[in-house]
């Protein structure tokens, strides 16, 4: 009998750092094929901050995956079984596949990609990650061409496009990131204006230096100080777009809210989360920009590809450490 081999989830990381023992190794059978499903080889995964949120169930996120589980992943992969006769074995797939070798699926549930160069892509610039930068720029930010934009995070997955889609718009583009190779990659790869390295540099300073006539737009990736530091620059109806605030994700307790938060009534500016699903309808428009960005050489992307089921666990943690260079991902 074939064994597939599982990563489970075996403790919740809730207010605390992420541990690999919060996961558990396990062998299970492979059971025959339901109607309409399709058996999926696992053959890339990707890594995502909001799974440790995943296995804290927090509500209004990202549905939970709990104790005992296959931890959740989105991942491709290719159909080597089929029992749905719109997906012939030998296609490559994309859905939420799982930490495991072998996912056994309903075949309605899996998007269909061409096997090209923009194969992995799927999982970054040309899926959640892009769609993210995409519509929480334009739609939340609302950049001019001229404007001034912040972006937090920004060597990372989400960050990198965002910087890159406000220069595309006539923007210019400082970035904010961890460490000198990363913020030397915001300018030199991604072609930011400038960046600022938040982990050594004087963050205040740096964005008077660089902002002097303040910030229009502040796409926020990590929240904490970097966040509180930023409002303190913000221009005139600056609008703040809430991406994510992976600073805290850690932490034991929430965090005060910023210090400066009262600039946003001085500069009559805006501060507003959103959501990617709520712009599910407008996805195939916005791949197709997206796309095109990237055929024209626009648009760059970095990926970190770390190899092996054994290192699942571990390549998680490296979103929260900063490890990752670019979209992390897992080829088995
Ligand atoms: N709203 C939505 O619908 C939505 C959808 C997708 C993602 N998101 C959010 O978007 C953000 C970026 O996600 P991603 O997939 O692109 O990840 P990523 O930026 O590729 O990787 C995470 C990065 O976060 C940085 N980081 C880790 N701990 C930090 C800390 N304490 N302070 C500051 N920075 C820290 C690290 O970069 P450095 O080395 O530069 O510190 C790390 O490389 C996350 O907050 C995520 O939750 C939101």
């Amino acid at each position: 009998m074939t064994t597939n081999r599982q990563w489970l989830v075996d403790a919740s990381p809730r207010g605390r750092a992420l541990e690999l023992t919060d996961f558990k190794y396990n062998e299970a059978g492979v059971e025959p094929l339901g109607k309409g499903e399709v058996r999926v080889k696992v053959e890339c995964l990707s890594f995502e901050p909001s799974q440790k949120g995943q296995i804290e169930v927090i509500a209004g996120y990202s549905s939970g995956t709990a104790i005992g589980d296959v931890m959740g992943a989105r991942g491709i992969g290719e159909v080597v079984e089929s029992n749905d006769p719109g997906l012939a074995v030998g296609k490559k797939v994309l859905g939420s596949l799982g930490w495991q070798e072998l996912a056994s699926i309903p075949g309605r549930s899996l998007q269909e990609l061409p096997n090209d160069q923009f194969l992995t892509a799927h999982l970054g610039p040309l899926g959640a990650q892009g769609l993210t930068a995409y519509f929480g720029l334009l739609r939340i930010g609302q950049p001019e061409p001229g404007d001034t934009v912040v972006v937090s995070g920004a060597a990372g997955a989400v960050g990198s496009v965002v910087g890159q889609i406000a220069r595309i718009n006539g923007c210019r583009v400082i970035g904010t990131a961890g460490g000198p190779d990363k913020c030397a990659a915001v300018v030199n790869e991604f072609h930011f204006d400038a960046a600022i390295d938040y982990k050594n540099d004087n963050v205040k300073a740096r964005l008077k230096e660089h902002c002097s006539n303040g910030v229009n737009v502040f796409f926020d990736n990590v929240g904490g100080p970097v966040l509180n530091d930023v409002l303190a620059r913000i221009a005139s109806h600056a609008r703040v777009v809430i991406c994510g605030g992976i600073s805290r994700y850690e932490q034991e307790s929430l965090p005060a809210g910023p210090a400066n938060y009262f600039n946003v009534v001085f500069r009559q500016a805006r501060i507003e989360g959103f959501l990617l699903s709520g712009y599910e309808r407008e996805y195939p428009v916005a791949l197709d920009r997206l796309k095109g960005w990237i055929e024209s050489g626009e648009l760059v992307y970095k990926e970190d590809i770390q190899e092996g089921f054994d290192n699942i666990p571990a390549t998680l943690k490296r979103l929260f450490t900063g490890a990752n260079f670019g979209k992390q991902l897992l080829k088995m």
